[in-house]
């Protein structure tokens, strides 16, 4: 069965209530936009709008851009799974580059919070990708694959009907400088052979594996016209409902 494509806006630190607000004003017609393109939409808003977001989210997708692996505890300014499902979210980005940088998030906590996530049945969004210097080293998939192998240890292949992986090079995040679709069609397929070797081909068939940095309504297309490619993380494009709205009329 063709896996549907996916459209994700991570909102990351933008977007007040307010705004939020403004963008679930839309959500009916993003949603019906969706349905007519027949593909998956979803946001990742901060915490503080997460809540309104989920009860004015039509049939959108949402997910919390992070989440804590431990469900509650002595760990001052996180949000844990319980949180966040109480409110109904469905899942959570993990990895993103922005926490691995800022917050020196190794790929063994990624690791941690895919499996307690899994565990509570949530989504996952797996991010990935290599920095520039990795990238000219020519050290991109040696990366890719310790980031991938790392992060889905201990899991099981039916685990992985709730993971999404984006390969977002950290080099095409919020630059403009995109990844050529070559180059991303290749990363996609080399994170499926990957997971082909570590769970199975159908495991491999199975997965969304999406791409993601400076996807905008001029490059979505060529990106998601190749099989290889699932769908786009988007951050910049996602933050307006005409902004999104316009990704997903290219589609
Ligand atoms: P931009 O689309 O703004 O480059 O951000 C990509 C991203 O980091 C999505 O997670």
């Amino acid at each position: 069965m063709a896996r549907k494509k996916i459209i994700f806006g991570n909102w990351k630190m933008n977007n007040t209530i307010a705004q939020a607000r403004d963008f679930c004003d839309e959500a009916k017609v993003i949603s019906d936009l969706a349905k007519t393109k027949d593909v998956i939409v979803g946001v990742a808003p901060s915490y503080l709008s997460l809540q309104y977001v989920v009860e004015h989210k039509e049939s959108l997708w949402v997910f919390a851009e992070e989440t804590h692996y431990a469900d509650h505890g002595a760990f001052t300014g996180e949000v844990s799974i319980p949180m966040l499902q109480e409110i109904g979210v469905q899942g959570s980005l993990v990895g993103h580059s922005e926490r691995r940088k800022y917050h020196g998030e190794t790929d063994l906590d990624c690791n941690r919070k895919i499996k307690a996530l899994i565990k509570a049945n949530m989504g996952v969004m797996y991010c990935c990708g290599e920095t520039l210097k990795e990238f000219d080293e020519g050290l991109a998939k040696d990366v890719i694959r310790a980031q991938v192998t790392v992060a889905l240890m201990d899991l099981k292949e039916s685990d992985l009907a709730r993971v999404y992986i984006a390969y977002e090079p950290v080099w095409s995040i919020g630059t403009g400088k995109n990844a050529s679709e070559e180059i991303a069609i290749e990363m996609c397929s080399y994170i499926r052979s990957i997971i082909s070797e570590l769970f199975s081909p159908t495991a491999a068939e199975k997965i969304s594996i999406l791409y993601g940095g400076s996807v905008k309504p001029y490059n979505i297309k060529g990106y998601l016209s190749s099989e290889e490619v699932d769908g786009a993380l988007v951050g910049g494009a996602s933050l307006t409902a005409k902004s999104f709205e316009e990704l997903i009329k290219e589609i």
